[in-house]
């Protein structure tokens, strides 16, 4: 399945309605240069995707509201050329703009400055995200500033320039059923990724290998490729939370953290970790570890229901952490005392979880003031707690030092999770985190 023209014309429709009388400039993103004039693959901006599924650089969607009896949907895209499509691939342009992605007019890039101020008249205010698109940003400004110029003598401008993220993030953040079999799709990918990743990986083995593996597979599936980069992470390299080195020898008796997930064609991502034994058994110390980070991410997980909040899923974890690292001897004290001083951060030291969607860190607020936010179905959210034993961070006053029999354990495990009408869907389920499972 694949998301329909159809499901794009409700977003912008849904889009345009919540804009009420505001105008709305929404940029695609450029190429990035990765060194010298190579560029990097093209990663379109997700908002522009969200509403237009159109995956070319340099383009610009307007959204007319104040219109009604006009063009809303407006697309400023490269115009077809063929000495240009020679060198960097096929365009749509104009026409296919119109044809196929059901703009109601589209002109070339090349002439929004001309056109912009236009096509703003009569608008409330003027939605857009400043400090994101230095290329469009000045022109925003020169037609913003155009109309405040003449509001004394037209007795109307759009005076107010705003953000479109709480509108269109709010919409983003409650994925439809179409989204969620696309994030399945992710999910599935991702998943046998990592159960392909654990056959092959032994001592000997350099962890780029293993990451050859996991990408491999990503493009076999049709995935675009990575969501994000794969994090290979064998012995206490876990303990680098972003470590993407991955050019490490694998050693007998340690652990294996790898962090990876596919991008689809269409942009939705997985985002998985496991952690296993690299020799196929665990040490008692890693397996004591493991079992109390994975009873910490089983109460999490089950911890996902509308009506719950983020916030809740993650005191979940920290709590049966800091049980269990109390019981381990990792940590000293009264278990509310070591929660409220954040006594156990050097152990762990980051959330457990983000919304997922089209973004690996997906859009969407987590809370409102005081307010934390309650999950929905339709919400995808990871659930991804975890141990890191190293010598990085200094233990705090009052808790004991760590023995050298635990160090260099670093453990996550992280699945993708759906919120649904009465509880939660594991997308992820079919990577395998049970111990046994993780033996040889
Ligand atoms: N792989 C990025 C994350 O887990 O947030
Ligand atoms: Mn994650
Ligand atoms: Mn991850």
């Amino acid at each position: 399945m694949t998301i329909s023209t159809e499901i794009y014309a409700e977003r912008r429709a849904r889009f345009l309605g919540r804009l009420g009388g505001v105008a709305a400039v929404i940029p695609a993103a450029p190429l990035a240069v990765h060194h010298a004039d190579c560029e990097w693959p093209f990663r379109q901006n997700s908002d522009f995707w969200y509403l237009t599924g159109f995956d070319e650089p340099d383009a610009v969607a307007l959204f007319l509201p104040h219109r009604p009896e006009g063009e809303q949907f407006v697309l400023f895209v490269q115009p077809k050329e063929p000495s240009a499509e020679v060198w960097t691939g096929f365009r749509w342009g104009c026409e296919g703009a119109v044809e196929r992605f059901g703009a109601d007019l589209a002109h070339p890039r090349a002439e929004l400055e001309e056109r912009l101020a236009d096509y703003l008249k009569g608008a409330e205010g003027i939605a857009f995200r400043v400090g994101k698109h230095p290329q469009v940003e000045p022109l925003v400004f020169q037609a913003w500033a155009g109309q405040l110029d003449r509001a004394p003598r037209s007795g109307a401008a759009a005076l107010a320039l705003v953000s479109p993220c709480s509108l269109l993030h709010e919409l983003r953040l409650r994925k439809s059923t179409e989204e969620l079999e696309r994030m399945r799709e992710a999910a599935r990918i991702s998943a046998e990724a990592h159960e392909l990743a654990r056959q092959v990986a032994r001592p000997g083995l350099n962890e780029r290998q293993v990451q050859a593996v996991i990408e491999q597979h990503f493009l076999e599936q049709g995935a675009r490729g990575t969501a994000y980069g794969s994090i290979v992470a064998g012995g206490d390299n876990a303990c680098v939370l972003h470590y993407t080195a991955n050019n490490a020898i694998l050693r007998d008796g340690d652990l294996l953290l790898i962090d990876a997930g596919c991008s689809l064609n269409d942009y939705y991502n997985g985002d998985i970790t496991r952690t296993f034994p690299i020799n196929g058994r665990f040490s008692a110390e890693q397996r004591a570890l493991y079992e109390l980070v994975l009873s910490a991410q089983e109460a999490a997980v089950a911890a996902v229901a509308p009506g719950q909040t983020a916030e809740g899923v993650h005191d979940t974890a920290v709590r049966m952490l800091v049980e269990g690292l109390v019981d381990l001897g990792l940590l000293c004290g009264e278990i509310d005392g070591i929660i409220e001083q954040g006594a156990y951060r050097h152990l762990y030291m980051h959330r457990t979880g983000h919304w997922l969607g089209l973004d690996v860190h997906d859009v969407g607020a987590y809370r409102l003031g005081e307010h934390h936010v309650e999950l929905e179905p339709g919400m995808v959210l990871t659930v991804e707690p975890g141990l890191y034993v190293s010598d990085r961070l200094p233990v705090p006053e009052g808790q004991p030092a760590i023995e050298a029999r635990w160090k260099g354990i670093g453990i996550r495990i992280e699945d993708d999770v759906a919120v649904t009408d009465h509880g939660h869907e594991n997308l992820t389920a079919a990577a395998l985190k049970a111990p046994a499972a993780l033996e040889r």
